[in-house]
């Protein structure tokens, strides 16, 4: 697909020549700028987009602490280290990737992912169990792709550690809307309602990860996914698991 075309910043904003002339409006007109092109990690096709998905494609960047990347990370690492990467058919959404689903977590571990849920989940809302923990080589990479609706309900939040990467989001119908994310180490992404059911989302391979004219060199990423159920098998349905974040 070929990568549209990035809205330049501040398109369309009639430029005030008073701005020259009064430092304190071209202070208030940057804010301006920030408003209608979105925080500095999300940008959009238009700022129509950037605006209705500003509550369903959100990226907290510092979510973790140093300290809290490191209890993470050191966790995981022997489990994923005894795993090999796999290098899937040219029809699958992942390349160069290894994962794990994890149900047991330190005392430490479980507190980071307390707040994943406070964070993104509402409070009706039950988590798939176990999590997700998906190990992406530097060459690794994610396809566009839904969610199976089967198994994912209306919430996908993610921890992102050890390499910055992209996110894009592009509109199943309309292929000129699109987000992209900028989705640093130690950031929480989190997708609901219309960016997790109209937009499919991807992790740029190196080559391609730029976040508009940056440069987002890839290394080996973890991410540490939570998901809501499905509705129809939510709670209330025997036989489910408890929830995990
Ligand atoms: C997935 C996925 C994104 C990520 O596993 O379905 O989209 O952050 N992962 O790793
Ligand atoms: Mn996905």
């Amino acid at each position: 697909m070929e990568k549209p075309q990035p809205m330049a910043l501040g398109g369309g904003v009639p430029q005030s020549p008073r701005r020259c002339h009064y430092p304190a409006m071209a202070g208030s007109g940057r804010l301006v700028l920030r408003a209608l092109a979105g925080p500095a990690w999300v940008r959009g096709s238009d700022p129509g987009v950037l605006s209705r998905l500003r509550d369903e494609a959100v990226v907290r960047p510092g979510f973790l602490s140093a300290a809290e990347e490191e209890t993470l990370s050191r966790e995981l690492e022997p489990e994923l280290r005894r795993r090999r990467y796999e290098y899937d058919h040219w029809d699958a959404a992942i390349h160069g990737f290894r994962e794990t689903e994890k149900s047991r977590w330190s005392e430490a571990s479980r507190a980071i992912l307390q707040r994943v849920r406070a964070a993104a989940f509402g409070p009706d809302q039950a988590l798939l169990s176990p999590v997700h923990v998906l190990d992406l080589e530097p060459r690794g990479y994610i396809k566009p792709h839904v969610d199976s609706v089967k198994f994912c309900g209306a919430t996908i939040a993610g921890l992102s550690l050890l390499s910055p990467s992209v996110m894009r989001l592009v509109h199943a119908q309309e292929p000129r809307e699109w987000l992209e994310l900028l989705l640093e180490p130690g950031s929480l992404y989190i997708l609901r309602g219309s960016a997790r059911y109209d937009f499919s989302h991807e992790i740029l391979r190196d080559e391609e990860s730029f976040f508009g004219e940056q440069r987002v060199p890839r290394g080996r990423r973890i991410s540490v996914i939570c998901r809501s159920l499905p509705e129809e098998v939510g709670p209330g349905r025997p036989g489910q698991p408890p929830t995990a974040c």
